[in-house]
């Protein structure tokens, strides 16, 4: 069993979207992999996602530091493939222990609002857990150089966590998935090029979980 954390200090930045596609995208493989999601989200808005969602697949189940292990014990035992659990923007001491028991941690970074001090933050959380983090760029504008700047930055001043290659770029397929109760890839289909970045992004991911 993997489990996947998607964590930043700073809010707004995609740490839902990324949860959500993430965990769905899995359970889209032809191995059909068992995911459970976990929302220690104060906004709930994976929550909402769910609410508005047709079918309990991926399952998410509202979580707190107390009631995490016991979350842990029972997926493992029901042969869960993959947890992914989606935390809350500020507090790192609340998200300290699901840090701890991560495999990956994803942090999506938003180039236009891009704040170091907050990334610095996020970094220094990351490793004091000795979890392994990769940023994320996610909501790209189409154009302009902002995001490859970001990553210029971010590898410059925090070489200690690599920044993926797949992105996702700003896009409306995203906002209205996620409202419709779903991911891009079952709102807009593959060949959406949100669809791509989602999928790309999820085999990258796949990747740094082995
Ligand atoms: N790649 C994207 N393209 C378009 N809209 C996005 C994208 N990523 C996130 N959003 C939108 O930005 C807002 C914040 O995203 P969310 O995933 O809820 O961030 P967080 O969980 O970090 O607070 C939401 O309204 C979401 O729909
Ligand atoms: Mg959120």
């Amino acid at each position: 069993m993997k489990i996947l954390s998607v964590f930043t200090s700073k809010g707004g930045s995609g740490k839902s979207t990324i949860a959500i596609h993430m965990a769905v995208i899995a359970s889209q493989q032809k191995r059909r992999n068992r995911v459970l999601m976990l929302d220690y989200d104060v906004q709930e808005s994976s929550r909402f996602w769910a609410r508005a969602r047709q079918e309990d697949n991926p399952p998410l189940l509202p979580a707190d530091p107390g009631t995490l292990n016991g979350y842990l014990k029972q997926a493992r035992e029901e042969g869960i493939d993959l947890v992914v659990i989606d935390l809350p923007p500020h507090s790192a001491t609340q998200s300290g222990l699901a840090l701890e028991k991560s495999d990956l941690v994803a942090i999506p970074v938003r180039p236009g609002a891009f704040d170091l001090w907050a990334m610095e933050a996020t970094a220094e959380a990351v490793e004091e857990a000795g979890a392994k983090g990769a940023f994320i760029l996610n909501q790209v504008p189409s154009r302009g150089t902002e995001a490859d700047e970001t990553e210029q930055v971010l590898r410059a001043k925090i070489p200690q966590i690599p920044v993926v290659k797949a992105r996702l770029g700003l896009r409306k397929p995203f906002s209205s998935a996620l409202n419709a109760g779903l991911a891009v890839t079952e709102f807009a289909g593959p060949k959406e090029k949100a669809s791509q970045e989602a999928v790309a992004l999820f085999r990258e991911i796949k990747g740094l979980l082995k």
